[in-house]
């Protein structure tokens, strides 16, 4: 496994792959790998000859007053969990290799990116569709893969590589859980034991929904109603948004059909949280 930090040995590293015939598969993360991480590096295994991992914590998806400071770093770690997993390269470029002096340009996905996190972090998918058309132009995958715990992310990047013609297969992979429910996301490690107990609100609620789903609801403002009523049950959660959207297009929905995302976002704390599902899915 190597590591490479300069886009243009990145470029020759992967133009060299492919004339030799290599497929290349890239997992773009911002590092502090977990196990949905390590779900999508062996997706991409599997998928590619060539295992690209990059890791950078992108400056510009975070708002002004956003964690992007304290966001989690590990590259030891960071290495090993690669190597277990079969990376064959990480890229992991320092932010002035990304963005040197004089940078102006940026990648804009329009109404996709208007409700849910982008309505409450304006500009983050501003900079996601950034960085990833610039990962895609550098590491020229041909898959690459994303977790669908952002699920509004990589229905960004979707809307975003078919627009463009970018010549890239977009895997999805499902959200991995831990035993009692939790998303696994990089930013769990801000949250305290009891902040942790208190997370699985999220989760919880999901279920319900479900649940009520499959028991014949479709109204959705009963279902709104039963999973606020379990988020307001935890004293230390705070909705950001609890949002009933069509799978496909993202706008709102009133009656549920099996292709309808229930996306959340609560605080818990200080710490931001999201997850889905979409109401009709196991
Ligand atoms: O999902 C993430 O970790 C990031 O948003 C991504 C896709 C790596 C872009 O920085």
């Amino acid at each position: 496994m190597q590591t490479i930090e300069s886009v243009v040995a990145m470029q020759n590293l992967s133009r060299a792959a492919h004339r030799s015939g290599r497929t290349i598969a890239l997992v773009p993360t911002m590092g502090f790998l977990h196990d949905g991480h390590a779900s999508l590096l062996r997706e991409g295994r599997r998928r590619g000859d060539l295992l690209v991992l990059s890791i950078f914590v992108n400056p510009t998806q975070f708002g002004v007053g956003e964690d992007f400071e304290a966001y989690p770093r590990d590259l030891a770690r960071d290495r090993a969990v690669a190597e277990g997993a079969g990376v064959d390269v990480i890229f992991a470029p320092p932010a002035g290799e990304m963005y040197p002096a004089g940078y102006q340009t940026y990648v804009d996905v329009e109404r996709l990116t208007l409700p849910l996190c982008g309505a409450s972090r304006p500009g983050h998918f501003r900079g996601v569709t950034t960085v990833v058309s610039k990962l895609l132009n550098i590491v020229q995958p041909d898959v690459a893969l994303f977790g669908a715990k952002d699920y509004q992310q990589l229905a960004v990047i979707r809307r975003m590589v078919a627009d463009l013609n970018m010549p890239v297969e977009v895997v999805g992979m499902p959200i991995v859980r831990e035993v009692d429910g939790l998303a696994l996301s990089s930013r769990n490690a801000y949250l305290s034991p009891e902040q942790r107990q208190s997370a699985l609100c999220l989760s919880r609620s999901l279920r319900t929904a479900k649940a009520l789903y499959r028991s014949g609801e479709r109204n959705v403002a009963t279902v709104r109603e039963r999973v606020t009523a379990v988020i307001a049950a935890e004293p230390a959660a705070a909705v950001d948004y609890i949002e009933f959207r069509n799978g496909d297009s993202l706008e709102e929905v009133a009656v549920a059909d099996d292709r309808t995302l229930l996306a959340l976002a609560v605080k818990i704390g200080t710490t931001r949280l999201i997850d889905n599902c979409l109401l009709g899915e196991e």
